[in-house]
């Protein structure tokens, strides 16, 4: 769900946000609009800027430049409690000696709500988040999963409109983050809240967000649903931080065709480019077919030829690579099955690919 037209449906809006520290600018002027009850992930490698940017949002960092609105209102100067934004840490951040009840009232009872009050809502927040029964324990008594559930209802006790998590599954593990992944996201269809992720795992990102916004060294790299990043990525950078690809570097030949260095000529989705630019062809993994060196290439396939030099079964999925007569490594990745469908380590092989599932990058 992408809810919302820009003007009338936002929740926040960055108008040239930065921050430096002394003389280091670690965001640069940054323009960004989360609409009403959107899950937008903030991904990015560690130290490109993204808690920075939750911290400029939540008011304990103040901004060097720009302004920041909250649902159309000013609040670049308003103090963080003001905001009435919710956090959730990856630390949990709760007080060890109250009991889980008595963390999740926390902010009702700065909020001076009466004592009925605070226990129905208490209540229900525990409940929402798969802890009822666990008021009167201890943090000390709950695993690493039921700790951040307490800073979760803790976080949608009092309604928050917005609610910002900032790497809040990094310290479970695997199977556990999975699960808490798909608990977030019903709460979030649940709660109808705006919610801004922080993750630094590409698949956390795919997995939950209606967008994604991948940051990288203190700016946006680029802003957009998913499938954008994956499927119409406008870096290099993005190409190679979400999912696998290859990358084929060459000149830009004509509006569709790109020569590949010691390949020849590819084709490419039509588009404007300067004829003779560093280019980079992207094919993803998956969008590669490979075949025996003696069956003929789908007919307008892209084709390129080469020896099977690795062939690794992860699951789902088998990944081959294939040393091209050029000497790069290209990887198909196909659907795994009994080895007689898939080529020979050592033998020759010929990797294809539809032109329309080139995306053309500049080098
Ligand atoms: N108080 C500070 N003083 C100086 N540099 C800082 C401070 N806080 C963060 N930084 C720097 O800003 C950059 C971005 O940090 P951060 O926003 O925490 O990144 P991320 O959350 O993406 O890992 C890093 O290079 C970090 O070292
Ligand atoms: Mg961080």
């Amino acid at each position: 769900m992408n809810a919302g037209n820009a003007s009338t449906g936002e929740a926040i809006a960055l108008r040239g946000i930065s921050k430096t520290f002394g003389s280091v600018t670690v965001l640069k002027a940054t323009e960004l609009a989360v609409n009403k009850s959107e899950f937008l992930t903030l991904l990015g490698p560690s130290g490109s800027g993204k808690t920075t940017l939750l911290n400029l949002i939540s008011g304990a960092l103040t901004p060097s430049s720009g302004e920041i609105l909250l649902g159309g209102r000013n609040i670049t100067r308003m103090p963080p409690r003001d905001r009435g934004i919710g956090m959730v840490f990856q630390n949990y951040a709760l007080m060890p000696h109250m009991t889980v009840f008595e963390n999740v009232a926390y902010p009702l009872r700065v909020r001076r709500e009466s004592s009925g009050s605070i226990r129905r809502k208490v209540l229900d927040a525990l409940d929402r988040v798969g802890l009822k029964g666990f008021d009167d324990r201890k943090p000390r008594q709950l695993s690493g999963g039921q700790q951040q559930r307490v800073g979760i209802a803790r976080c949608i006790v009092y309604s928050p409109a917005i609610i910002m998590m900032d790497e809040p599954l990094g310290a479970l593990d695997k199977n556990l983050r999975e699960q808490m992944q798909t608990e977030i996201k019903r709460l979030h269809r649940e709660l109808g809240t705006t919610i801004i992720y922080v993750t630094h795992d590409q698949e956390e990102a795919l997995n939950m967000s209606d967008r994604i916004c991948l940051m990288k060294t203190g700016e946006i790299a680029q802003l957009g649903a998913p499938d954008d990043l994956y499927f119409r990525p406008n870096s290099r950078f993005v190409a190679e931080f979400i999912g696998e690809s290859n990358l084929l570097k060459g000149k830009s030949a004509a509006a569709n065709s790109v020569a590949i260095d010691g390949v020849g000529v590819v084709h490419v989705p039509s588009s404007e480019r300067s004829l003779g630019s560093d280019v980079m062809v992207m094919v993803r993994p998956e969008k590669m077919q490979i075949s025996g060196a003696d069956v003929d290439a789908p007919a307008g396939h892209n084709v390129l030829h080469g020896v099977v030099e690795a062939i690794s079964f992860v699951g789902g999925m088998t990944r081959i690579s294939v040393k091209t007569v050029q000497g790069a490594s290209v990887t198909a990745k196909i659907i795994s099955g009994p080895a007689s469908t898939r080529p020979e380590l050592g033998s020759a092989a010929k990797l294809s690919w539809s032109p329309a599932e080139s995306v053309v990058l500049s080098a």
